[in-house]
């Protein structure tokens, strides 16, 4: 039995396929359409990761220590949550090897001064974070104040040095990630709000064809699509709650990993189960028939959106 396993694991690594820069990407997986993960280069980012924002101080900790007892590899904070020592505690205290998680954070949020020392900044976070690297750095937001050239140059800089694996940035449009993408060619993700009410095709085009990976924030439109009927139906058909259609919807999607926000440990395991199940073509084509226009995080600092 254990050959038997072993032999349908190797075959489900033998099915991923290599993106337009040559990178392996999604690993499709045989069992059930489980293991979505997204390669990059030599790493491998896990298709579902816990967004901390909000998950601060004692409560912030714990709800992190909980994700990692769940099973979630990957977790997603910014210096400008005001969490990464929380995050960094329950790091910590995980008996999961670091090794195992990938860790995202962010600098350079517009209400935040526009030109630190990054790499002061970046040690900051690592201190904070209790680790020696964070797998994936990215600049929070555009912002017209900061130039994009010094930024991305400083980042590839730390990632030289070893103190993040890779490099990318969140809230970037199009136009924007085109000149980004200018500076420095090897991006790794663009994190930006993607969910059904809201279409994402032109920059995940864009994404596919440089092998950048799509990290969808406020995946579950922080609950606004949560009584969708289509959705619903789906759902009662399929013997989902509607969170684990939208966000099996998202992953399932080449390219694209979720990072759904959590409130207790109920809600983190229902939204890791997401790895277990597979929608049909006819399911993911009417959830993506519900686009509206909908854009949840959209602050006067944003950017002129696509
Ligand atoms: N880069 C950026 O600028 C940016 C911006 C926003 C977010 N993010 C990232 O994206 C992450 C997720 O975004 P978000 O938390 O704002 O929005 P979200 O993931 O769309 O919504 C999370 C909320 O949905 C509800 N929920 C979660 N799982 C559920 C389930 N299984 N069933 C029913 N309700 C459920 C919970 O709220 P209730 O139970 O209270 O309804 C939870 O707080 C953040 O934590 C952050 O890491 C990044």
């Amino acid at each position: 039995m254990r050959h038997e396993i072993a032999a349908l694991l190797a075959m489900t690594v033998s099915l991923t396929y290599r993106d337009a820069r040559g990178s392996m990407t999604k690993a499709m997986g045989l069992l059930g359409g489980g293991l979505e993960k997204e390669i990059i280069g030599k790493y491998t980012m896990p298709g579902i990761g816990f967004g901390t924002l909000g998950n601060v101080g004692d409560a912030g900790c714990a709800l992190v220590e909980a994700a990692l007892a769940e099973g979630y590899r990957y977790i997603d904070t910014s210096r400008y949550y005001g969490n990464e020592e929380a995050v960094g505690r329950a790091l910590a205290r995980s008996s999961v090897p670091r090794g195992d998680i990938w860790v995202t954070t962010k600098l350079l949020h517009p209400r935040t001064p526009p030109q630190p020392d990054l790499v002061l900044e970046l040690e900051k976070s690592l201190r904070s974070l209790q680790t020696d690297y964070v797998d994936l750095l990215l600049i929070h937001w555009p912002n017209p104040q900061v130039s994009l050239e010094w930024a991305l140059g400083e980042f590839a800089a730390l990632r030289e040095q070893g103190k993040t694996r890779t490099i990318g940035v969140s809230n970037f449009p199009t136009n924007l990630l085109r000149q980004a993408l200018e500076i420095v060619g090897d991006l790794a993700a663009n994190q930006v709000e993607y969910h059904p009410y809201l279409n994402q095709r032109p920059l995940l085009d864009l994404m596919r064809e440089r092998g950048l990976v799509l990290i969808a924030h406020s995946p579950l439109a922080r609950g606004a699509v949560l009584n969708d009927p289509v959705l619903k139906e789906i759902a009662t058909r399929r013997q989902l709650s509607v969170a684990q259609v939208v966000l099996r919807w998202l992953v399932q999607q080449e390219r694209v990993v979720a990072i759904p926000g959590a409130v207790n440990v109920e809600q983190l395991r229902e939204n890791l189960k997401v790895l277990d199940v597979t929608l049909t073509s006819d399911e993911m084509t009417a959830i993506s028939a519900l686009a509206r226009g909908m854009r949840i995080v959209n602050p006067p600092h944003g950017p002129a959106w696509d």
